[in-house]
């Protein structure tokens, strides 16, 4: 592996872990060499989008132990987001087996620690099986794949501009917002490509009923830091981040107050620090928002240098996830032969 040059990109590894649930039970976790799978043409995932997924991350700490990153709150959103599409979904033990084994079997694509880089552990649920009718399919595929990668997009050393989002929602009010499903990601992906070609990192959406108060972005919480105080929007329509919520604890810890709370868009004047969060962006840094729409651009901090919370909050996050720094909330899992 060039692992120097790895992106935020699909690389084919060893393996794939695979479990089927039918007449009511999941079948023991396989592993699979081919990363095609075989379903119906049928399959509730293909037309009613049906399927639901989760994302974190496996990490070569200094030590050379292998860490996942609370993997058992990916479990239970996982849960949480196939519950809302009422089909089956596996329980943490499981979830958290099969991601420990996709690294196991995949070790060799886990990137060195001084490459700083991770393994990208992809867990989803698809309804399977024949049908035509709007019902939940008791059929179900839980598969976990397994990627190296590196950066998903920008650097925590280099502040980004983000786009307001003009002319579309991600998510209907009291919509699948706070779920992880593909849909809301469909609704957004042409978006942040036309974005990215105009140079923008990202799209950071508002809330789709009055447009008022700020949610998140496409793929990433929002975040503001304000004089001692660590500001996130509250919201119906995002995903709870697990991300968010350690960087929460983290300012916490540090002696700062928690503001959970609505955001209006005219807000983004007061700021310090902005920043999006999440597994695969980490912390990026965001030093100016456009609002094309009423032509105005919002411009946070210094847009060269990232802020001092930001970096404070990316040091201590990936040294808990590297092994640098203690582990003090329990939040990593060893991964043991
Ligand atoms: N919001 C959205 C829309 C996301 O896709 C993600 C990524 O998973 C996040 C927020 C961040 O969530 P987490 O920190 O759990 O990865
Ligand atoms: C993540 O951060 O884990 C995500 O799911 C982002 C992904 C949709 C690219």
């Amino acid at each position: 592996m060039n692992w120097e040059k790895l992106t935020f990109s699909y690389t084919k590894t060893n393996t794939i872990i695979l479990s089927h649930y039918k007449n009511g039970e999941w079948g023991p976790l396989e592993s699979r060499r081919d990363d095609n799978i075989s379903i119906s043409a049928l399959s509730a995932s293909l037309h009613y989008g049906i399927q639901a997924f989760e994302g974190l991350k496996a990490y070569r700490g200094k030590d050379e132990k292998i860490r996942l990153f609370r993997p058992y709150e990916n479990a239970k959103r996982l849960r949480r987001s196939a519950d809302y599409l009422g089909i089956a979904s596996p329980d943490q033990d499981m979830f958290v087996e099969a991601c420990k084994r996709v690294v196991l079997e995949n070790i060799e694509f886990l990137p060195p620690y001084e490459y700083r880089a991770s393994m990208y552990i992809r867990p989803f649920v698809i309804g399977v099986g024949a049908q035509i009718d709007l019902v939940s399919p008791n059929e179900v595929l839980f598969i976990v794949a397994a990627i190296p990668i590196g950066s998903f997009t920008g650097s925590i050393n280099r502040p980004a501009k983000v786009l307001l989002a003009q002319d579309h929602d991600r998510a209907a009010p009291m919509g699948t917002g706070s779920y992880k499903l593909g849909g809301n990601y469909a609704a957004a992906i042409v978006a942040g490509v036309n974005a990215k070609k105009e140079g923008y990192s990202s799209v950071l959406y508002l809330d789709s009923s009055k447009r008022e108060y700020i949610d998140e972005f496409s793929s990433s919480n929002f975040f503001a830091i304000k004089g001692n105080s660590y500001i996130t929007p509250d919201s119906e329509s995002v995903l709870p981040s697990i991300t968010n919520n350690s960087l929460m604890q983290l300012a916490k810890d540090d002696g700062m107050s928690i503001e959970r709370r609505r955001i209006k868009l005219e807000e983004l004047e007061t700021f310090e620090e902005v920043g999006a969060c999440g597994t695969a962006i980490v912390i990026l840094p965001v030093s100016r928002i456009d609002d094309k729409l009423n032509n105005k651009s919002y411009m946070i901090g210094d847009p060269v240098t990232t802020g001092k919370m930001c970096l404070f909050l990316y040091k201590k996050l990936t040294g808990i996830q590297f092994g640098e720094e203690k582990d003090i909330h329990n939040w990593c899992l060893a991964v043991e032969k």
